[in-house]
C-alpha cells in the first residue's frame, strides 16, 4: 500500500468504577462541593482500585481501541505510553502493557510529558509511522494519579482522577486525512510550578523524603493556570493556522480537561461557542495524559464529530509542556 496518511483507526478507554464525589472528599478534607465546582468545574472523579495501575488501565483501553480499529493484536507493531504515574520508575509502562496484551517483542516505550502526554505520543507515533517502519501503533495515555497525590493537600488532591484512553494509529491511502500538523512546546525553566520532587536521582526515597511528603505532586495552581490560559490559546490558534485552516473549519475542540475556566477562556479567545467544545471535567476531573483520548472517545460516541470532520486537540501540563494538533477523521 502506498500510504499517504496516518489515521486514528480506533479509540478505547478504561475508566475505574469507583466514583468519588466532591461531597465524599469534603468528609475527609477541609473542602466543599461549592469550592471545587466553582473553581475547577469538577463534580466527581474516578479512582482506581488497589490492583489497578496505569498499565492495567492502559492495557484495557488498548484492547478496546484494537477492537474498535477492527485489527488483530498481531498487527500492532509499536506501543507508546504517555504517563506521569507509571507502575514503577522502570521498566516502562509500555513494556508492561505490551506483555499484558501478549504483543510479542514489538517496540515499546514511555514518553513523559505529563498532561500533554497524549499530544506528545501522537506526534512521536505519527512521525514514526510516516517513516514507513510501522503499520499500526498503539498510543496510550494512562494514569493512576491517585497514587501520586498528597491526600492531605486540598489544593491539589481534589483536582485529579484516574483513567486511560488509547488510540490505534494506522497507515491509510486516503489523502488529506488523519493526523495533520502538530505543534509541541516545552519550557523546562518553569519545572518548579508542577512536579514531584522525590523518587528520582536528585532525591532518592529516604525516611526523610517520605516524612516530608516529597513523593507527591506539588503545584503552584495560580501560576500554572495563567500559563495554561496563555499558551493553550496561542498554540491552538497557531496549530489551526499551520494546518491552513480557520477556527470555523474545526468541528469539535477537544482540550485537556484541567479546569473549566481554562477551557472557557480558550473558547472565548477562539470565538467559538462552547457547544463545539467537548467537556467532561465534571465527571472525571483532570486525568492528565488520559484526558484528551477519553474526551475524544466520548465526543465521537456522542456525535460531536464524524467522518471527514476536523478536530482540534490541545493540552498543557508539567514541564511545562503544551501542544496542539489537528486530526481529520477518516471518511
Ligand atoms: O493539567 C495541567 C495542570 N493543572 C492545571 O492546569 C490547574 C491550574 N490551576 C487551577 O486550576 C486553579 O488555580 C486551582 C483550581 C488549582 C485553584 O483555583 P484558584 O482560583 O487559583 O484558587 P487559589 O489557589 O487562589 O485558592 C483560593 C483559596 C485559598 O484560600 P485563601 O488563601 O484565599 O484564604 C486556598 O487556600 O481557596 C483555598 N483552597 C481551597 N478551599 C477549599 C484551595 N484549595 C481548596 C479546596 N477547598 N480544595
Amino acid at each position: 500500500m502506498t500510504a499517504s496518511s496516518v489515521i486514528i483507526s480506533g479509540l478505547g478507554t478504561s475508566i475505574p468504577d469507583k466514583v468519588v464525589t466532591n461531597d465524599d472528599l469534603s468528609k475527609v478534607i477541609d473542602t466543599s462541593d461549592d469550592w471545587i465546582r466553582s473553581r475547577s468545574g469538577i463534580g466527581e472523579r474516578r479512582l482506581a482500585g488497589e490492583n489497578e495501575t496505569a498499565s492495567s488501565l492502559g492495557a484495557a483501553a488498548a484492547r478496546a481501541a484494537i477492537a474498535d480499529a477492527g485489527i488483530s493484536k498481531d498487527e500492532v507493531d509499536l506501543v507508546i505510553v504517555g504517563t506521569m504515574s507509571p507502575d514503577m520508575p522502570f521498566p516502562s509502562t509500555a513494556c508492561l502493557v505490551q506483555a499484558e496484551l501478549g504483543l510479542g517483542t514489538v517496540a515499546a516505550f514511555d514518553v513523559v510529558a505529563a498532561c500533554s502526554g497524549f499530544l506528545y505520543i501522537l506526534e512521536v507515533g505519527a512521525k514514526l509511522m510516516k517513516s514507513g517502519a510501522y503499520r499500526n501503533a498503539l498510543i496510550i495515555g494512562a494514569e493512576k494519579m491517585s497514587s501520586i497525590l498528597d491526600w492531605q493537600d486540598r489544593t491539589t488532591c481534589v483536582l485529579f482522577g484516574d483513567g486511560a484512553g488509547a488510540a490505534v494509529l494506522s497507515l491509510s491511502d486516503q489523502a488529506n486525512t488523519g493526523v495533520g500538523e502538530i505543534i509541541l512546546r516545552a519550557d523546562g525553566s518553569k519545572m518548579d510550578l508542577l512536579n514531584m520532587p522525590g523518587g528520582g536521582a536528585r532525591m532518592p526515597a529516604s525516611a526523610e523524603s517520605v516524612s516530608a511528603r516529597q513523593h507527591f505532586l506539588k503545584m503552584n495552581g495560580k501560576e500554572v493556570f495563567k500559563n495554561a490560559v496563555r499558551e493553550m490559546g496561542d498554540i491552538t490558534l497557531e496549530t489551526i493556522e499551520k494546518n491552513g485552516l480557520v477556527p470555523d473549519d474545526i468541528k469539535c475542540f477537544i482540550p485537556h480537561q484541567a479546569n473549566i475556566r481554562i477551557i472557557e477562556s480558550l473558547a472565548k479567545r477562539l470565538q467559538v461557542d462552547m457547544s463545539r467544545v467537548y467537556v467532561n471535567i465534571d465527571r472525571y476531573g483532570n486525568t492528565s495524559a488520559a484526558s484528551v483520548p477519553i474526551a475524544m472517545w466520548e465526543a465521537r460516541q456522542k456525535g460531536y464529530f464524524g467522518p471527514g470532520d476536523n478536530i482540534l486537540l490541545t493540552a498543557f501540563g508539567a514541564g511545562l509542556t503544551w501542544g496542539g494538533a489537528v486530526v481529520r477523521w477518516p471518511e
